[in-house]
C-alpha cells in the first residue's frame, strides 16, 4: 500500500506543503509565494521571509491536507527541509515539523533542499540513478552526479552568483520587471545578441565551475557607456543588451555542462542521461542549448514541469521517500543548517548570494 508524506518546505521565500505518496503520485502541492512582501526591497529580505514563514507554515499545511482529502494521521512521516537557505526560515519549518511530530506521534525527516531539487527527475520522470544533473536557480548553480539519497558528487558550480540571481540583477540594471529571468528572455527575443561584446567567464579555465557576476559588471559598463552617450536606455538597447546577456549565460551553461558530461560518460558510459532542475531551467535559449549539447553527446535530456522545478514541498517529500526506501532516515541530523553541502568531500564554493548559501 502506498505511504504518505507531508513535505514542508521554507528555506527561501516560498511557503511550502505538500503531500506526495511512495508511488509518485503528486496528492497536493501548496506554494504560498512572497513576492509582494519582499518587491520594494529588491531582494529578498530574510527577517521579512523567516516572519512570513512562521504565519503562512500552518495555513500551507492545513491546505496541502485538504487537498489531498487526507489527515495528518493518514501521514506516515514529515519530510521538512533543514537547510540549506536562509536561517530564519529554515527554523520556522523546522519547528513546525516538530510540532506536528510531537502532536501526531509522526517521525520528521531532515531533507537537504538541493537533493530535493536533484531527486525531482525520479518524481516526475522515474529516473534511475546515476544521472549527470544541472542544477540552476535564483540561489543554486551546480553540476552533479546524482547517485542515490543522499550520494551526490559535485562536479562544479558558481564561485559568486547564481545565474538567476544574475538575470534578476541585470534586468535591474536594464530597468526591466522583476523576476529578471522572464523579463530578460521577453527583451531578448526581440534584440541582437552580438551587438555587444560580453564576456564569458572562466570559460578560459579548466573545470567546471563558473562565475556569473563579472558577466553583470560588464552588462553594467555597456550600459553606462549608452546612457553617457545618449542620455538613456533606448528599447533597442534594452533589448540587444538582454539578448547579449541571456546568450553569454547560456555559452557558459552549456559549455560547462559539455565538460561535465565528458567527465560523467568516462565515469558512467551506460548511463547517459542529462537533468536540468531549477528556475533557469525555464529559459528557451537555455534549454535548447543543453538539449542540442545532449543530442550531441547521444543523451537522454529530462526538464521537469516548472513549477517543480522551482521551489515546492512536493520535492522535499518526496525526498523524504527516497531516503525511507533507502534505510537513510536517521543519516541527516534535524538541525536547521544555512549552509548543507551535498557533496562534503569537495572544498566549498565561494559565494553566499541574497538567496543563501551556494554549496
Ligand atoms: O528555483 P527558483 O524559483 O527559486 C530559487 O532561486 O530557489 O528560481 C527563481 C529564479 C529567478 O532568479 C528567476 O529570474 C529565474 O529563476 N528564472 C528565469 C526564468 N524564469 C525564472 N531565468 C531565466 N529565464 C527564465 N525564463
Ligand atoms: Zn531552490
Amino acid at each position: 500500500m502506498a505511504r504518505f508524506i507531508l513535505g514542508i518546505e521554507s528555506s527561501c521565500d516560498d511557503t511550502g506543503a505538500a503531500v506526495v505518496s511512495s508511488d509518485r503520485r503528486i496528492a497536493s502541492n501548496v506554494v504560498v509565494d512572497q513576492a509582494a512582501l519582499h518587491a520594494a526591497f529588491g531582494g529578498v529580505v530574510p527577517e521579512i521571509a523567516a516572519r512570513a514563514h512562521a504565519e503562512k507554515l500552518d495555513v500551507a499545511v492545513d491546505a496541502a491536507l485538504r487537498k489531498a482529502d487526507l489527515a495528518l494521521g493518514d501521514m506516515d512521516a514529515i519530510a521538512v527541509t533543514a537547510g540549506p537557505g536562509l536561517i530564519g526560515g529554515v527554523l520556522s519549518g523546522v519547528m513546525m515539523a516538530r510540532g506536528l511530530s510531537a502532536g501526531a506521534g509522526l517521525p520528521v525527516i531532515a531533507v537537504n533542499h538541493l537533493a530535493g531539487h536533484a531527486l525531482t527527475p525520479r518524481l516526475t520522470d522515474g529516473l534511475t540513478f546515476p544521472y549527470l544533473m544541472l542544477l540552476v536557480s535564483g540561489g543554486h548553480c551546480q553540476l552533479l552526479i546524482v547517485k542515490g539519497p543522499n550520494s551526490f558528487s559535485r562536479l562544479g558550480g558558481t564561485i559568486d552568483d547564481a545565474p538567476g540571481e544574475a538575470f534578476d540583477k541585470s534586468a535591474r540594471l536594464l530597468g526591466l520587471s522583476q523576476p529578471g529571468g522572464p523579463s530578460i528572455e521577453a527583451a531578448a527575443r526581440n534584440g541582437d545578441a552580438s551587438r555587444f561584446k560580453l564576456p564569458r567567464p572562466l570559460l578560459d579555465r579548466d573545470g567546471c565551475d563558473m562565475s556569473f557576476s563579472g558577466l553583470k559588471t560588464a552588462l553594467r559598463r555597456e550600459r553606462d557607456i549608452l546612457i553617457e552617450a545618449q542620455g538613456g536606455l533606448h528599447r533597442s538597447d534594452q533589448c540587444d543588451l538582454a539578448a547579449g546577456f541571456q546568450q553569454a549565460v547560456t555559452d557558459v551553461l552549456v559549455e560547462k555542462t559539455r565538460r561535465a558530461a565528458t567527465l560523467y560518460l568516462a565515469e558512467q558510459p551506460l548511463r547517459p542521461t542529462i537533468a536540468v532542475a531549477g528556475g533557469v531551467a525555464a529559459n528557451t535559449s537555455i534549454r535548447a542549448g543543453l538539449e542540442t549539447l545532449s543530442q550531441e553527446f547521444d543523451m537522454a535530456f529530462t526538464a521537469p514541469p516548472l513549477r517543480l522545478c522551482t521551489d515546492n514541498a512536493a520535492m522535499i517529500a518526496w525526498a523524504g521517500h527516497e531516503l525511507v526506501e533507502a534505510g537513510l532516515t536517521n543519516a541527516n541530523a534535524l538541525v536547521a543548517r544555512p549552509r548543507w553541502p551535498l557533496d562534503t568531500s569537495k572544498a566549498a564554493l565561494l559565494g553566499s548570494g541574497k538567496k543563501g548559501a551556494k554549496a
